[in-house]
């Protein structure tokens, strides 16, 4: 039998440079069995490696039902992920998983739902939104909140922009900072939350993003009267094995990498923001 940790072979198809510190690589398994049998969830992540310089987990962003690529958006910030970073079409890196328990997407159907994000916490609900989008007689009104530092941070503004054209859709967008030409809110992103038009007993809520900003939104849905079963966090925590035996992503009696990363607020509230967890 193989082992959990040997990773499979990915092939680079594609690079797209989102911004100076943000990228997006395509990927394909290159053993094509595998790759035909490759299956995730909206909201799930994997563990991307470079042989010789280490392992970390990374969202996977795209549609679950997209033709067999797999994309991973990427912000470089150390030894790992800068090294992903210079990778090519055609470089070859190592992939598990697909691990963890995505998006709540089939206890969302008949449901409105709201997704509030900070910064790249965006990345692990596009998926999602796409999911949605896709198949949108299944799902009620569709609330997408974003918020980041400064306006040159947004990625994906073409994809913002489409979806606030869609039916039964709102898109609320702030920056802390903005350039010229910045067609959103400048402020907190919490200055928005009043805005949303939320049904609070039909409404399943995803947020993902800096702790604060989660705490902040569960809070502000929760004086809305939204249920705390029905509010979703999407947690991040430093990972090794990504299979719920080492315990480097323990999170009070959870662990991160296979209780979640997605977790009902009813269960995480408690731990958000707790120092040494
Ligand atoms: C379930 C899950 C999904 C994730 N999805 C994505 C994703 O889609 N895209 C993405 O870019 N990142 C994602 N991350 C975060 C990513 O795993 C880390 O950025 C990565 O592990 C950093 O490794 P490194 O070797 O590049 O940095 P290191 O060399 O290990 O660290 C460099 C610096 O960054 C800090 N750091 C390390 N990890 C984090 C972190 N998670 N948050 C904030 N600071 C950190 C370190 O303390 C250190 O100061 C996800 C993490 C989890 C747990
Ligand atoms: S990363 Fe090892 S238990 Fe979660």
């Amino acid at each position: 039998m193989s082992s959990p940790y040997l990773p499979l072979e990915a092939e680079v198809l594609e690079r797209i440079e989102e911004s100076p510190t943000i990228f997006t690589l395509r990927l394909r398994l290159t053993d094509p069995d595998a790759n035909a049998a490759y299956r995730f969830s909206p909201g799930q992540f994997n563990m991307l490696s470079l042989y010789g310089v280490g392992e970390v987990p990374i969202s996977i962003v795209s549609d679950p039902e997209d033709e067999k690529l797999f994309d991973h958006t990427v912000r470089a910030i150390g030894r790992v992920t800068k090294g992903l970073a210079r990778l090519r079409a055609g470089d070859r890196l190592g992939i598990r998983g697909p691990y963890g328990r995505g998006w709540p997407l089939a206890e969302a159907q008949g449901q409105d739902i709201a997704i509030i994000t900070g910064g790249l916490g965006c990345a692990p609900t596009v998926a999602a939104i796409n999911y949605v989008l896709r198949r949108r007689a299944r799902y009620g009104r569709l609330t997408v909140i974003q918020g980041v530092k400064h306006s040159d941070d947004l990625l994906w503004r073409q994809r913002y922009r489409a979806w606030a054209q869609e039916a039964k859709t709102q898109v609320l967008i702030a920056a802390d900072q903005a350039g010229p030409a910045w067609p959103w809110h400048v402020g907190a992103v919490t200055e928005l939350f009043a805005q949303a038009e939320i049904d609070a007993s039909r409404t399943l809520a995803m947020l993902c993003g800096p702790e604060g900003l989660m705490r902040a939104g569960a809070r502000h849905l929760r004086g809305r009267g939204v249920a705390p079963e029905s509010i979703w966090l999407s947690m991040e925590r430093n990972m090794h094995c990504a299979i719920g035996h080492c315990g480097h992503c323990q999170l009070g009696p959870m662990f991160v990498c296979k209780d979640g990363p997605v977790f009902r607020y009813a269960d995480i509230g408690p731990y958000l923001d707790v120092r040494g967890l």
